[in-house]
């Protein structure tokens, strides 16, 4: 039987298959369905920078209150039986790590490097196995330049780092000037892995009532080319593991991302079309095929389709549709 367990972050995984940051992670009993369908680890569902500022903001003043300031977020979260959003998150995964033994990545969504950064600790100090920041910076402000766009990430990354000892994941989205370039930077960065790609809200156009509204909460298949095409790029060239995401919707994807250099990856709208119990589906798949081929573990084929190891490496390169195509 082949072995699809892998290396990611550091972590040991029993499988390539991680649950994205989603609803479907937002609870202990989902957390241990993941588990029992063979999930590799979970990400948790964001906290957002702005529910930990707000909420630090309110402890803090009523510590003040009452004369009871503790440093360290930790404590207020022994000291004090509340159930906000915080210690909410912080119990959950103090439940996930007595209750199950899949690896817990804790995420928050983040567009600042500012106060926040220490709670991180908060984080580690619960148990989470590592932490995944989702950067939702959108460069919508066309008089801002890409270069204090891209600073903010560096920042978040910088005082983040300072704050944590386990491992630390960036999830980006593809809106950068220099894609490629930006990837390889963070890599550089002392981060542990990175996440190709998030998808932002994508808004449509309500021709009837005349609004806009939002739309494509889940991916579709195709949307698959796109990680694949800059993981194949990039993963030979970064110094971190990938992690790829967007449009994963059955094994055969799931093999081609590890073929261009993926250690792993993480499915949302595929688990929530069709249940968390077909990661038990995909990971037999995964074997069957791994045993067609003769490959007994993941490393043997992982990158093997890189962008450097083709013979003709111009084909993730290749942008305009050949003659044959646009004749069509
Ligand atoms: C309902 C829903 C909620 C999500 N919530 C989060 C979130 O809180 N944080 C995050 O980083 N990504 C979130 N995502 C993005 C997913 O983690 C995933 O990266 C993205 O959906 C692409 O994967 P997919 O094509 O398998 O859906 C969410 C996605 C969906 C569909």
């Amino acid at each position: 039987m082949p072995d699809i367990s892998t290396t990611y972050m550091g972590l040991h995984l029993k499988s390539p298959i991680i649950v994205a940051s989603s609803g479907l992670t937002n609870s202990l009993d989902d957390i241990k369905k993941a588990e029992a369908a063979g999930a590799g680890a979970v990400v948790l569902k964001s906290l957002f920078e702005e529910e930990i500022i707000t909420e630090m903001d309110r402890q803090l003043s009523k510590m003040h209150s009452e004369n009871y300031l503790y440093p360290e977020t930790m404590d207020f979260y022994e000291n004090y039986d509340v159930e906000d959003t915080l210690t909410g998150y912080l119990k959950l995964i103090n439940d996930v790590k007595h209750e199950t033994k899949i690896p817990v990545i804790a995420s928050v969504n983040c567009i600042t490097s500012h106060n926040w950064p220490y709670f991180a600790k908060s984080l580690e100090d619960a148990g989470a196995d590592a932490l995944e920041l989702n950067i939702s910076v959108s460069p919508d402000d066309i008089d801002q330049l890409s270069t204090d766009y891209e600073a903010t990430y560096f920042d978040i990354i910088k005082e983040v780092l300072k704050e944590v000892k386990i491992p630390v994941a960036i999830k980006i989205s593809h809106y950068f000037s220099n894609l490629g370039g930006m990837i390889k930077k963070l890599s550089e960065t002392g981060i542990s892995g990175l996440v190709l790609f998030n998808r932002f809200y994508s808004p449509d156009i309500d021709t009837d009532n005349l609004e806009v509204v939002p739309t494509h909460i889940f991916s579709e298949e195709k949307e698959y080319v796109m990680p694949l095409r800059w993981i194949a790029i990039t993963s030979d060239k970064v110094k971190c593991d990938l992690s790829a995401t967007t449009g994963i919707h059955d094994s055969k994807t799931i093999i081609k991302m590890i073929l261009a250099g993926a250690s792993t990856v993480q499915l949302a709208s595929s688990l929530y079309k069709n249940g968390v119990e077909t990661i038990e589906r995909y990971n037999r798949e995964i074997e069957s095929w791994m045993t067609k081929k003769e490959f007994d573990s993941i490393d043997q084929f992982k990158g093997m389709l890189s962008q450097s190891k083709l013979t003709n490496p111009a084909g993730y390169f290749r942008l305009q549709f050949m003659k044959q195509f646009s004749n069509k």
